[in-house]
């Protein structure tokens, strides 16, 4: 059976005649050999580019990170405090139900900036976000590919929201402060970074899996 055209374009396989044919003449490789595969990305799945035509994506509502001074007696702890909406949300309740429905979920998260490993903690942890109407998030920070990364103002998180327990979507923020994350630190040493209101509103596009 012969693959139908479009998708052998999709899958960038020429397939005009002249190079699907075989010549015993011509010993070069075969036109159709596929490239070698890409460098592995920073995160397990592929960042979507554009959303199901029938998706609004997701609302990144805000961004909120605070590092301590480091100074004795001050908090251990890096706090992130991220919020976010599935704006499909709305049109999976009925309509009495959306009136007091908790669509918004909190995911907060700590880790302690004494010894801390950039190549571990806080990355690569699944947390839970807090309780929603419909269903229930997930996230997890991961190292971004530009340039410093920095878990309180320079990463990727990848968010899940099980909206069912067989219908999952995950879409993947890109949180930079070259584009979407300003801040400051204090000279005590506190720093605070949040999402720039230039930048806003910052949708996430997902993709069910
Ligand atoms: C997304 O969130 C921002 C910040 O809260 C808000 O200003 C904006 O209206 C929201 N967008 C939608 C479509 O709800
Ligand atoms: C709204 O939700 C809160 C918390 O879940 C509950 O205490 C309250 O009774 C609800 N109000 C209505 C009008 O359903
Ligand atoms: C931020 O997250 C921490 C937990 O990591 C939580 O204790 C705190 O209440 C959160 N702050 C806000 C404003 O939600
Ligand atoms: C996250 O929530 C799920 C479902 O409520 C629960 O089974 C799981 O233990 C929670 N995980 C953590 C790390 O709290
Ligand atoms: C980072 O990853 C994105 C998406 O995979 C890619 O478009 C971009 O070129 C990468 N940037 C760098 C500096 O590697
Ligand atoms: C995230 O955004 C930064 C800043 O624009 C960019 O350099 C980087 O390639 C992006 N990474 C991904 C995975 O999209």
């Amino acid at each position: 059976m012969q693959l139908p055209t479009i998708l052998l374009t999709t899958l960038g396989i020429a397939t005009t005649a002249a190079t699907l044919a075989t010549t015993t003449s011509n010993p070069s490789p075969p036109a159709t050999r596929l490239p070698l595969p890409l460098a592995p990305a920073p995160v397990p799945i592929p960042i979507p580019t554009a959303p199901k035509p029938h998706l609004k994506p997701w609302n990144l509502t805000s961004m909120r990170s605070f590092s301590p001074s480091g100074r004795p007696g001050s908090s251990p702890f890096v706090t992130l405090n991220l919020t976010i909406v599935d704006l499909n949300d709305a049109d999976r309740l009925p309509r009495s139900a959306l009136k007091n429905a908790t669509l918004e979920a909190e995911c907060d998260t700590q880790w302690s900036w004494e010894n801390f490993d950039y190549d571990k903690d806080p990355y690569n942890r699944v947390h839970n976000c807090s309780k929603v109407d419909v269903g229930w998030w997930t996230f997890e920070l991961f190292k971004t590919n530009a340039s410093v990364p920095n878990p309180a103002r320079n990463f990727l998180v990848q968010f899940e929201h099980h909206v069912k327990r067989d219908e999952v979507y995950v879409g993947v923020g890109n949180l930079s402060v070259e584009t979407n994350v300003r801040g400051a630190c204090g000279g005590s040493g506190v720093c605070t970074w949040y999402l720039w209101e230039g930048a806003m509103p910052v949708y996430i596009n997902q993709a069910r899996v």
